[in-house]
């Protein structure tokens, strides 16, 4: 059982962790306790009062919403700090909800037309019923908990009770208020364009720090992922709350410390983008955010992630092997046609490679980036015989086929646009905000969504594929549906999520045993919500390792490796110095590898080296797709990227260490958490390492010249 009342409280237990709560006067669900297992039944809520909290009459200064730590605070009623709910109701938007009873039940429910969690053998959740009478709400908690990888998910349900319309104006997903830490940091990941998810830790001081995107995509410069940090703790040791949610659009992710020094963290779709009305009966379900905590320091946090979202939320794999691509896009551009793709497919067979993938300048008049999105049918041209034909004659070569996909826009330059201008997101008489020469569909309108799946039955339906690439090229503004009314507006961005989500799920559906890689201009849509529904996510359109390596680095906080698509491209002309190649390599193998370049035109010692590095990455695969991930060195603290992967069984240790910047010679150690009584063999050499030298550090050296690497692939004897 890992959900029980003892003594009044509420106890969620996991392997390693405890979380607890309990009910102030058998009303108002109060939180007591998180963090490494502990006993919690003795627990009791302690006096916190502080003058100018407001409290209930009839309970005196004896408690108040305004410093009590909170499993569930709402807007209005006494507490002043950042909260869960706001909504708007006939008289005002106080709310103050009361426990009205609980269920515990074995498995799980599912947050309605929203991506979520899938259900564990042993997971467990506790659904805690709420009301307000007065504001005719009835809210649900759903908690559930997932034993084995420490991890509790939350969503929660609002209907209204009522006969007047409501309108909720803020609703977040997930409230954890932390007492444990008196002095913490929090880690986000912050980024732009093509510089995603770096690293970024700050002290957490006195206010609010939040993070959150406005761009209808959960986007490049903000990621939902929080983490709050002991100050004192480190990449292996220390206490660690992460959070993250399962969602892909505008979002709100917020650390409060209060001015009595609690801390509040809260992740959600926030207010300045949301806003739903719910009639008589009706109901709204949140997105689901996920939590866990560690005493392993940050590493402990994302180990539990990817443990997690490897095994709950990532789809199961559609193949033997992640396929290794050879995608056009970064070597042909738009200058595609069935000849030069057939010389691709060609030697991309003949050096070990999987798939051939053709990404963008397939469909409609589609020769440069100002035209045909919204026209899925294939380029007459470049394509005289039928894309069906030249699929057969790419699988011929022994490689399979994937394509690429932009559903979610459309051209003004398009057949569709000019038979269906309302569809496009913009407001009449108003100049059309473009970008990328590009307007957003309304998916908030179910008919747009009907006329993509008819239109994508009809056209990839027809043909032989394994693979899609689905982009998505440029933010939501404005953020205004030609198809709600004008007492929707504020439902336009969380409806157009669903609608994506349904499109989604009728891909996932329609072509069970084809792969979904997700990419908005890179990684722009780098989350959970899309994790559900794409094997692996494009990482980032920067390819070359300088800049690549600490978006890589940042994504592994957050994310499995088995997400992580990765590329070796051209970017360093790999045919003038062969160290380039090499290194590139290397980076490449912290998740699926993929090749984005002209291979047909590479001298061959570069294609034999190509085919040597794809044989290294299949004995390797394994543990890099589903190992343990170990991060050693912060490329944004020093010149070098180190960590290794541990695989699941433990036989085999993948160690990489990247110097990218060349410094004074000196000597660097890297500390390899290996069983102590084994011994290893390095394959690369040959060379045999105790369990017990590995664990004292394997000593790097540091040379002047940039585009250094050690790497040891080390099997257990
Ligand atoms: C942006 C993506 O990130 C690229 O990889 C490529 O697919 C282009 N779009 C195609 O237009």
């Amino acid at each position: 059982m890992s959900i029980k009342i003892e003594n009044g409280n509420f106890i969620l237990e996991t392997e390693n962790t405890s979380y607890a709560f309990t009910l102030y006067g058998g009303n108002y669900p109060v939180h007591l306790y998180y963090g490494a297992k502990n006993d919690c039944a003795a627990l009791k809520l302690e006096r916190i009062y502080k003058s100018f909290s407001p409290y209930m009459e009839e309970h005196g200064m004896d408690f108040s919403f305004d410093c009590a730590p909170l499993e569930f605070p709402a807007y209005g009623y006494g507490d002043f700090r950042t909260t869960a709910l706001k909504v708007r109701g006939e008289q005002n938007s106080v709310t103050s909800l009361v426990y009205v009873g609980h269920d515990i039940i074995n498995g799980r429910e599912f947050p309605a037309d929203l991506p979520y969690a899938e259900s564990s053998d042993d997971c467990e959740t506790l659904i805690l019923h709420l009301k307000d009478e007065f504001a005719a709400l009835a809210v649900d908690l759903f908690y559930t908990v997932y034993p084995a990888e420490d991890v509790i998910t939350r969503f929660f349900r609002i209907e209204n009770a009522g006969s007047a319309d409501v309108k909720v104006e803020r609703a977040m997903s997930l409230t954890l208020d932390i007492r444990e830490l008196k002095d913490a940091d929090y880690v986000s990941l912050r980024g732009v364009y093509a510089h995603e998810r770096y690293f970024q830790r700050e002290h957490l001081g006195y206010g609010n720090h939040s993070i959150y995107s406005r761009r209808g995509s959960s986007s490049h410069h903000h990621n939902p992922f929080m983490a709050i940090v002991d100050h004192a703790a480190t990449e292996d040791e220390g206490a660690v709350y992460g959070v993250n949610l399962i969602y892909s659009g505008s979002f709100l992710t917020e650390a409060e410390k209060d001015p009595n020094g609690l801390i509040r963290l809260q992740t959600g779709l926030g207010e300045e983008q949301f806003g739903y009305t719910l009639k008589k009966g009706e109901s709204l379900d949140t997105p689901e955010a996920i939590l866990t905590f560690s005493c392993e320091g940050l590493n402990g946090m994302s180990r539990n992630f990817h443990r997690f979202i490897r095994r709950y939320i990532l789809p199961a794999e559609k193949f033997d092997d992640r396929p290794v691509v050879l995608n056009t896009w970064e070597a042909s551009y738009f200058d595609i046609d069935e000849d030069n793709l057939l010389t691709f497919a060609q030697s991309a067979a003949e050096n070990g490679l999987d798939m051939l993938v053709m990404d963008d300048g397939w469909f409609g008049r589609r020769d440069d980036d100002t035209s045909s999105l919204g026209d899925w049918y294939e380029h007459k041209t470049k394509f005289p015989s039928g894309l069906a034909n030249f699929i057969d004659k790419v699988k011929s070569k022994g490689v399979k086929f994937g394509i690429w996909i932009e559903p979610e826009m459309i051209n003004p330059d398009s057949e569709l646009y000019r038979a269906h201008p309302e569809w496009a997101m913009s407001i009449p008489g108003r100049s059309r905000l473009l970008s990328r020469h590009q307007m957003v569909l309304d998916m908030a309108n179910p008919a747009v969504v009907d006329y993509l799946i008819d239109r994508f039955d009809k056209t990839l339906g027809a043909l032989n594929i394994d693979y899609i690439k689905w982009d998505m090229n440029r933010n939501i503004s404005p953020a205004v549906s030609p198809y709600l009314p004008a007492d929707k507006q504020d439902e336009t961005l969380f409806r157009y999520m669903k609608g994506v989500y349904r499109l989604f799920r009728w891909f996932n559906e329609s072509f069970p045993n084809v792969m979904i890689e997700n990419c908005s201009g890179g990684g722009g849509r780098y989350d959970l919500g899309m994790a559900k529904y794409s094997t692996q996510i494009w990482t980032s359109d920067h390819t070359d390792p300088m800049e690549r390596i600490p978006i890589q680095h940042g994504s592994t906080y957050a994310y499995p490796t088995a997400m992580m698509s990765c590329h070796v491209s051209n970017a360093r002309d790999l045919t003038t110095d062969p160290r380039h190649l090499d290194f590139a390599f290397r980076l490449a193998v912290n998740g699926p590898l993929g090749y984005e370049l002209h291979l047909p035109n590479m001298p061959d010692d570069v294609k034999a080296t190509i085919a040597a590095q794809v044989k290294s990455y299949r004995g390797w695969e394994d543990t890099i797709l589903r190992g343990d991930f170990y991060r050693v060195h912060n490329p944004q603290l020093t010149p070098y990227y180190s960590y290794y992967f541990v695989s699941a069984d433990e036989s085999h240790i993948l160690v990489t260490f990247l110097q990218y910047k060349g410094e004074e010679p000196r000597e660097e150690v890297m500390r390899i958490l290996a069983d102590e009584n084994a011994t290893y063999v390095d394959e690369l050499t040959g060379r045999e390492y105790s369990g017990a030298s590995l664990r004292s550090g394997l000593v790097m050296k540091i040379t002047e010249k940039d585009y250094t690497y050690y790497q040891y692939s080390l099997r257990r004897k």
